[in-house]
Formats: structure tokens, sequence, C-alpha cells
């Protein structure tokens, strides 16, 4: 079977983490530091501190803006992408919030005439790159603040800016599958009166007995080290799957081929297809021929909400994530061809 994803961790990879652990200081430490410089200057943010994961990402910048909200944290309304990852809807929940869905247009972007709709009433909104494209709406200006998530788009770039440079808060992942995957990580970008909130709800040792939670959620060395040697090979990453989006394109008929718009300003994360309705059967048809095709997102977050949301509940029936990897052996060209000739006839 051909994976969904395959990150490559190669001998540098396993050097990288060997001598972290040979230095005998494993925990948050010189490479944490240096990561954070690096994205912090890729990203011209103002501060920025690396946590454990992308979810505890949003969970801490969503409480760190919550002691700015005009209303109390459990009625504190977030709005989110109805057609994304569900670490969203549970980092909205883990701070305490409300979470509010916004509805995806046919490309899978927010669809902006509802997102300007229910802007009014929030108090933070989580605008999304979805799928490695570029989400425009983060160059508007909302009338509450923006967490701009650049998990799935960590590297592209918007109007010549780095994606991750126009929200009030930035989140990424680490997330081994991810564009800038270690194994698991995540970074908060912001303020530095931001940051600095962040790194106290980080670490209990240096914890202020007034907050009502405070976590390890500090990233370790080992983590970073990945993520450095990670950011060392992408922009070849980026290179090749743009190599292997042009192969799908010509190896799939003009009704299959990747619905998304504007996809050379994107990071070529993902190539997904719309199938009018036939997700399921179709990903357990590429299955059964040797193509590790997925569903993009695992269900759309309306169904938790309990919100009507037509065009994320339409994507989730019809789109599916074929796997674009950074490399592809000979046999497996093949064999994805094959599997191709089979389930998306001419
Ligand atoms: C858009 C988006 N944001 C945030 C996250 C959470 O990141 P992590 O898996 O590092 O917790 C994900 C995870 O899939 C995601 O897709």
């Amino acid at each position: 079977m051909i994976p969904h994803s395959r990150p490559l961790f190669d001998k540098p990879f396993s050097e990288a983490a060997q001598s972290v652990v040979s230095s005998g200081h494993t925990a948050s430490g010189k490479q944490v530091a240096h990561l954070e410089q690096i994205i912090i200057q890729q990203i011209k943010g103002a501060d920025g501190v690396a946590v454990d994961s992308g979810t505890s990402a949003l969970m801490l910048a969503i409480r760190a803006l919550s002691t700015n909200f005009s209303t109390h944290n459990t009625t504190a309304r977030i709005g989110i992408p109805a057609y994304a990852c569900a670490s969203l809807l549970f980092a909205v929940r883990a701070a305490g919030c409300t979470p509010v869905c916004m509805d995806c247009k046919h490309d899978l972007r927010l669809d902006e005439n509802k997102a300007w709709d229910i802007a009014p009433s929030l108090d933070a909104i989580i605008l999304v790159h979805p799928f490695g494209m570029i989400e425009p709406l983060v160059k508007e200006d909302w009338p509450c603040p923006v967490i701009e998530d650049i998990a799935q788009a960590a590297g592209a770039m918007l109007d010549g800016k780095a994606v991750g440079s126009f929200g009030d808060v930035t989140i990424a992942s680490f997330y081994a599958t991810k564009p800038w995957g270690g194994a698991y990580g995540g970074m908060v970008l912001g303020s530095q009166e931001l940051c600095t909130q962040i790194r106290a709800m980080s670490n209990p040792d240096a914890s202020n007995f007034t907050q009502a939670y405070v976590g390890h959620h500090q990233l370790s060395d080992i983590h970073a080290s990945l993520v450095l040697c990670r950011l060392a090979s992408y922009e070849q990453e980026i290179q090749q799957r743009q190599k292997n989006i042009l192969w799908l394109d010509t190896h799939l008929p003009q009704a299959y081929r990747q619905s998304i718009n504007d996809r050379k300003v994107g990071n070529a994360f993902r190539y997904i297809i719309r199938v009018n309705g036939h997700a399921d059967s179709m990903i357990q048809y590429l299955r059964k021929h040797g193509i590790g095709a997925a569903k993009p997102v695992q269900q759309p977050l309306n169904l938790a909400t309990g919100e009507t949301c037509g065009g994320a509940s339409q994507a989730w029936k019809d789109c599916i994530s074929l796997p674009l990897l950074p490399t592809l052996t000979c046999d497996e060209y093949k064999q994805y061809e094959d599997g191709l000739k089979i389930c998306c006839p001419y």
C-alpha cells in the first residue's frame, strides 16, 4: 500500500536525536531556543514559544487571549472552520470556551459571507490555511482577535509575506506528518506579553497559583532537534511534492483533478479530489488497489456543535486526500498509476 503520509526521517534525524540524548539534556534547552529563533525570524513575529503540540498551542493561545475577552470564559465564543481537524474543537473546549462553526465553500476555504455574519458575535476567530492552501481572509480586519493556524500550510507565502505573519496570534504544529513535522510539538507566536503569559502557563515549576491550570507544555530538545532537521530539507520537500502534484494531474481524468484553486501559492501539502458523495466507498476501492487514500478530516466539526454547515457536510461526503509523498520509488509510481487507472478511469 502506498501510505497516505510518509515523512522521510533518515540518518541526519537519528544523528540529531542521538546527539541530544548524548548531551545529557533532553528537556527544553538549546535546541528549543534555536528552533524558536528560526521560526520567529521566518514569520517575523515579535516573540514565540515552542510547546508540546499544535493543539496545546491553540488552547494556550485562546487562554492567553481570554484575559482580554469582555465575557466570562465559558460564554466566550471562538469561531472555528467546520471542515477542519478536531483539534480545533478540543482546544476551544479545553480553554473553557464555546466553539462556533463557520462553513466552507466548494474549494474548502471559509465561506466569507457566513464568516462575516458570525464575526461580530465572536470573542476570537481561528483562521486555518487548510490542506496547504492559503486562506486569504487572514488579510482582513476582523472585529475580534485572529488566531492564524499554519499547521498545514507552514512555509507558504501570501502577498510576499510568510503565512503566520497576518494574525494577532499564530500557531504551528510539528506533528510528524505536518509540513514542519518532527514527532510531536507546536508553537505559538505573538506579542511578547502574550508569549510571557504562555510561558507561565507551560511550566508548573514557575507557576502563579492564581492560575486554574498550568501544565508541562514545553517542547523537548529531542523533538526540537527533529524539527530543525526537517526545516533544513523543507524547500526541497516542497519542490518534490509540487512535482508529484503535476504527476497526479497527468494521471487523473479532468473531473478528478485537485479542486483546489491558487495552489501555486500554497505549500503543496495535500492533493484533494471530490467524488460526488462517494468518498467512503471510493477510499475503500483505492485502498483495495494499493493507494492509501484518506478523508482530509475525520468528521465535520459542526457534528459536535449541532450547527448546520451544508458546505462542510458535503465536503465530508465528497472529499478524498490522495497520497502526496515527497519521494516515491519507480515501483511505487507504477503501482500508483495502475491503481488510478482502475479506480479513476478516463
Ligand atoms: C489545522 C490544524 N491545526 C491544529 C492541529 C493540531 O496540531 P497537533 O496535531 O500538533 O496537536 C492540526 C492537527 O491535525 C491541524 O490540522
